[in-house]
This record gives C-alpha cells, structure tokens and sequence, in this order.
C-alpha cells in the first residue's frame, strides 16, 4: 500500500491506494478554523498533527491494511500556511497562520512602496501578498512575546505543514520540505534553488530557521516507529495540495492544466522546465522536482473562496443544510436574476490581488430568495475561474482546449455545467476525484519503484464525466461582463474602513 495524506485548510484526508492505484480505504476529519479578529485566520499545529494521526489510523483500518503494510508515505498539504516551533521540544510557538490571513497586508504595502515587488516577482515567481509566507513569518517574529531573540539562538524553526507533518513523522529528526512547498514562501529563489539571502534580510528571518529543501518525488526518511504504530516507513513524496493534484490529473506536459475546486480554486498549468515572470499577475510556481531531474514549473491562478462560499452559507448564513443541496437550489432558478455574489471575504487574489477587496451581493430586489444566493455563489465560482482562465491564455499564448477539474464542488452538475458555458470548452472529471491525495501517492510511489514511470501513471488516468459548453455566447459574454462590473464594486473596500 501507498498512504496519502491530504492535509487540507478545513479537513486532513487520508487514503489508502494499492499497488494498482485503487483506493482501498479512506478516512477524513475537519480542523477548527479560528477566526480571531477580522482577516484573521488560525489554525492549531498540535490539532493538525493529532487529527491527521487519527485519520491516518481509521484509514488504514478501513482499507484492512497493516501499518506494517504500507511501503511509502506521500504527502499532500495545505500551502503557505506558516508554523514556527521549538527545536528542542517541538513545542509550536505560536497558532499556525493560514494562507488566507490578512494581517500583514500593510506590511505588504511598505514592501511594494519600496518598489521591491519587480525583483521579488523575479526571483520568486510570486508577488507581494499577505497569501504567502514570508511576511507572516515576519509577523510572528516581530509580535510574538520574545520570538524574536529565541529565533536568534536558533531555537525556532520555521514550517509549512509539510515540514510539520515530516517533523512530527520523523520524531523531530527531519527539519525538510520539498520543493513545490518552498516556491510559495515568497522566500525561495525559483531560478537558483536557493533561500534568498537579500528577502531574508529585509525581512529579518534568520537563515537558520529555515527548511532544507529536497525533491518533492524521493526519500525523506522514515517515520519514528512512536509516530506510527511501531513501524519504520519511508516518507518518499511531499508536494503542495495544488502541485499535488495537478500531478495527480496526470498533468505531465506542457499546456496541460487543472482547476481544483475546494475551498478556494486553484488552475494550474505545466509549464515545463522554463519558468516565464507574469505580466499578467499570475504566479509562476514549482510543480515539483522528481529525484535528480531538473524541476519543472507551473503557472497559477489562486482563487482565495470558491467552495467556502458555500460553506459560509452553509454554516454562517445556515441557508443550506449540506454542501450537496446547493445544485438543486441553483437549478430550481432558470436564471441568476441579475443577482451576483463576490466572495471576496479574505480579499482577491488572481488576477486581481486585492487584499482589502471584500466580499458583496448585489442585485438585491424584494424578489430576492435563498436559492439566488445559492446560484449567485456557485456562478461566483465559474466567473472567478474564467477571469483567470482568460489572464491565463494571455499570458501563455495557449488556447485552453479542455479543464480537467477536481475537489469536493466537482460532484456539483450545475456548477461543473455552467463553467464549461462560462469558459466555452468541455470540462473533464476525472474517476478518482480526490487528486491532491493521489498526486502525492503517486510521488511517493514513484519514489519506492512501486510505479515505474510517469507514463504508467498517464495511461491509469480515466474519464469519468465530460461536460460540454451548451450557452449561446452572446448570452455568455453578457453575464460574465455584468459579473466584472460587480467585482469592481468590491475592490478596496476595507482600506478605507480600517483604521
Ligand atoms: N456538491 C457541492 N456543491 C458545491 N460545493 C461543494 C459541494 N460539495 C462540496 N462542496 C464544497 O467543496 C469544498 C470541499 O471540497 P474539498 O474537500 O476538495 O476541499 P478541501 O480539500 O477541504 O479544501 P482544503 O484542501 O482547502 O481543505 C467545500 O468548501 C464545500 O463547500
Ligand atoms: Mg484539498
């Protein structure tokens, strides 16, 4: 068996594949999200680890499977999200900072006032945004009680969840992380393979504190047999959830692109072994680096919410009941109404990169129901994808010919149908669903010769649904352009408000 862990922002999955690549077990658990102050976004390092060891437990126990069984670990995780704890006692230091924090958005306008941004962008892929790690690792040295002098002693290390997780696997021993995982730190020059020295001084991080950084396909070391169940097993892959999953799409060449609908969105495309600086404000990221091959490079379009607006009707409007009733919902309307929804709630990301955008319905009229916050939240994120979509095309001078799309929303017909309207192409599900797990089995099993090839894992990848376009395209282009208008509304709304 491979196991995969998919430790995602609002829940830790695990499956359990066989050397065929089938699921044979399966088992998943949210993680509190903790909402401290407006913009703010939190999570427990100690509950991760602990959750993710549970799910990892009744994974295997669905799949009938010993621990003694599995040859290889792969992990999956949730990027940017930052974590610094102690060395010495593995102690966190602090609440882990989500990706989708805001709070050093002001930070991020001083660094662009000192026009740092162009060479940032050039060196990192990235651009400057509270998304990203650096600036919260920043954040936490500068506020937290007396971080600052214990990071200079060396006592701190400094993690995305990847690195957590292999610390916690590994009993402390591993200190890593793999290379798709460091090109989103904003800290790691994408070109030379290196942390860069000129980003660490301004943002006065310590050298030390940081990861080694190893191939995302390769041995990482084994688990700590107190980590896992008595037993030593090699950790052999380790990706970002998104690079993850367009490798688990069989992504392998270039052109070729993905969107993941969880809770936010996130279309990436191969871009091969050149990596392009965007004009168009897209990221050029690290797909991943297989052993000793040269690493190989994706465009990015980050959409912050898609599914979470959902939940956030779900759980804080409680419109819904589950996820799942909004297909009905929306396809009980023939029509939107002119009624749209910009679920800018932690700002906008691609291509609009607005940290003090907010979210906003508009279109109210006495008529106005449920269902059309339903429709307008599920249309948001079919508009979201096309404007990156459209940036994205620009930017690489190809036409996309198909969207394989994956992520829990994906189940979702009405949504799945009105994105290949939106876009004009057939959009492709494929039969394992839940990519972001598969892609990082797939490292993992790569790594331990369970699969010999890419191409092997390119011929097991299967079709499951296709949708094709169906909406005239006058029609087409009339929602999309009033949905613009919309988005406009909703930009920097909240940096005139908070003091
Ligand atoms: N049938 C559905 N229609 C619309 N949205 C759905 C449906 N089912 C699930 N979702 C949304 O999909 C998201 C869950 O998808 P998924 O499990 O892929 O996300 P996730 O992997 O948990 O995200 P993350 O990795 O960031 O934790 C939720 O935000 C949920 O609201
Ligand atoms: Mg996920």
């Amino acid at each position: 068996y491979v196991l995969a862990i998919d430790q995602g922002t609002t829940s830790s999955t695990v499956l359990v594949f066989n050397d065929a690549g089938q699921v044979c077990g399966r088992a998943g658990a949210e993680i509190s999200q903790h909402y401290p102050r407006p913009g703010w976004v939190e999570h427990d390092p100690e509950e991760i680890w602990t959750v993710t060891q549970e799910v990892v437990k009744q994974a295997l126990q669905e799949a009938k499977a010993e621990p003694q069984q599995v040859r290889a670990i792969g992990i999956a995780n949730q990027r940017e999200t930052t974590m610094l704890w102690n060395r010495h006692t593995g102690i966190p230091a602090a609440p882990a900072i989500v990706w989708q924090d805001r709070r050093t958005a002001r930070l991020c306008d001083e660094l662009k006032q000192e026009g740092l941004e162009p060479l940032w962008q050039q060196k990192t892929g990235l651009l400057i945004d509270p998304y990203f790690s650096a600036t919260k690792v920043h954040w936490l040295l500068e506020h937290a009680e007396g971080l600052r002098s214990r990071a200079a002693n060396g006592e701190i290390a400094f993690g995305t969840v990847d690195s957590w997780l292999v610390w916690k696997l590994t009993g402390g021993r591993c200190h890593v992380t793999d290379y798709s995982n460091a090109s989103r730190t904003l800290l790691y020059n994408i070109h030379q393979l290196d942390w860069d020295n000129e980003i660490l001084a301004r943002l006065d991080i310590p050298r030390h504190m940081l990861p080694s950084v190893r191939p995302s396909s390769g041995i990482y070391g084994e688990t700590d047999p107190r980590a896992f169940f008595g037993h030593r097993v090699p950790i052999a892959g380790v990706a970002g959830d998104q690079q993850a999953a367009l490798f688990g799409q069989a992504c392998h060449r270039r052109g070729l692109a993905k969107n993941t609908y969880g809770t936010g969105s996130f279309l990436l495309m191969n871009i091969g072994r050149q990596a392009v600086v965007s004009r168009e404000k897209l990221l050029t990221t690290i797909a991943w680096r297989l052993g000793e091959e040269p690493v190989e490079y994706a465009l990015e379009g980050s959409i912050f919410i898609t599914g979470a607006a959902i939940q956030w009707l779900r759980d804080g409007l409680g419109v819904l009941a589950r996820a799942a009733e909004s297909e009905q919902m929306a396809a009980s309307l023939t029509d939107n109404e002119d009624v749209y929804f910009v679920p800018a709630m932690t700002g906008l990301g691609a291509p609009h990169w607005d940290p003090y955008a907010r979210g906003l319905i508009i279109g109210l009229t006495r008529g106005t129901g449920r269902a059309h916050l339903v429709r307008a939240a599920l249309e948001s994120i079919a508009y979201q994808t096309r404007d990156v979509v459209e940036a994205m095309s620009r930017e690489s001078g190809i036409q996309l010919q198909e969207l394989r799309a994956d992520g829990g929303a994906v189940d979702n017909r009405f949504l799945m149908q009105f994105q290949s309207d939106l876009l004009g192409v057939p959009v492709e599900v494929p039969a394992i669903t839940e990519t972001t797990a598969l892609g990082a089995a797939c490292l993992a099993g790569l790594a331990v010769g369970i699969w010999a090839s890419r191409d092997e894992l390119t011929e097991r990848w299967q079709l499951a649904r296709r949708y094709e376009p169906k909406m005239a395209s006058a029609r087409r282009e009339a929602l999309y352009a009033r949905w613009r208008q919309a988005v406009e509304r909703s930009l920097g709304w909240s940096e005139a408000g908070t003091p």
